[in-house]
């Protein structure tokens, strides 16, 4: 059986101050959920979340880290850095960063080893636009983005990597896929990992669908039989509203 998996991505916001009044609004509405609960902060929350997280259901993950260990590269955080303060999580290729960071399939990869070597638990993110849904291109992309994250990942840490199918027409617009397509999407993203891996651990990775996830869509969507939980950008940024996608039975 799979664990659902909920994870906030904060995305440019939220001021140290006020992560820590999420946190404290947060913690008693999902003390008692089965569910995997996780927040995606800026870096300068980090430090703030992680001791303001202690002893609550809540995980803490970061949004982007880089390959490399240390060096000249002004302005980046390493995967080092995160685990030396005891971040969980770490999103890797979201779209918005692939769009505007130059991030490629191989950088993705890259930052995928590394988070696994350093045992951070990675959410790596594909997804097809709006173009490529609509010219029939959706399954090449996605699980093209899928087998290029996971080349050199072993059977071991595969199992500890999750997937976001996040359609980037979904994400911010308030448009949201359909669960049927969303399912069918995540389907072939796993049957990919299913040619690599085989169906045992196909069967075992978590794969998550995120785009204009909120309380209202979230229980039909996470109902689905291969849609493991979600990555949620807008609708995180509210406790409550975050809680009711936690508590989504
Ligand atoms: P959204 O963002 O929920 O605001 O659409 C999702 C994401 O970018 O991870």
């Amino acid at each position: 059986m799979r664990k659902k998996v909920i994870a906030g991505n904060w995305k440019m916001n939220k001021l140290p101050n006020e992560a820590m009044e999420f946190i404290s609004e947060l913690a008693p509405l999902v003390k008692d959920t089965e569910n995997e609960v996780v927040i995606c902060v800026p870096y300068t929350d980090l430090f703030y979340a992680l001791m303001h997280a202690q002893d609550t259901k809540i995980k803490i993950g970061a949004q982007n880290m880089n390959a490399e260990e240390k060096g000249a590269y002004t302005g980046e955080i390493s995967g080092e850095m995160l685990k030396a303060i005891g971040v969980e999580y770490v999103i890797i290729g979201h779209s918005e960063r692939r769009a505007y960071y130059n991030e490629t399939d191989e950088s993705v990869n890259k930052k995928l080893k590394k988070a696994l070597l350093l045992e951070l638990k990675p959410i790596v993110c594909v997804g097809e636009s709006l173009e490529q849904r609509e010219n029939g291109t959706a399954k090449e992309v996605v699980t093209a983005q899928t087998r290029l994250a996971l080349e050199e990942v072993s059977n071991e840490e595969v199992i500890k990597t999750i997937i976001a199918y996040e359609p980037i027409w979904a994400i911010g617009t308030g448009k949201t896929a359909t669960k049927e397509d969303a399912n069918e999407t995540i389907k072939w993203i796993r049957e990919e990992i299913e040619n690599i891996y085989g169906k045992d651990i196909a069967d075992s990775v978590v794969i998550q669908y995120g785009g204009s996830v909120k309380s209202s869509n979230a229980k039909e969507l996470f109902e689905m039989s291969d849609i493991d939980g979600g990555l949620v950008g807008g609708a995180s940024l509210d406790a409550q509203e975050f809680a009711k996608i936690v508590n989504y039975k």
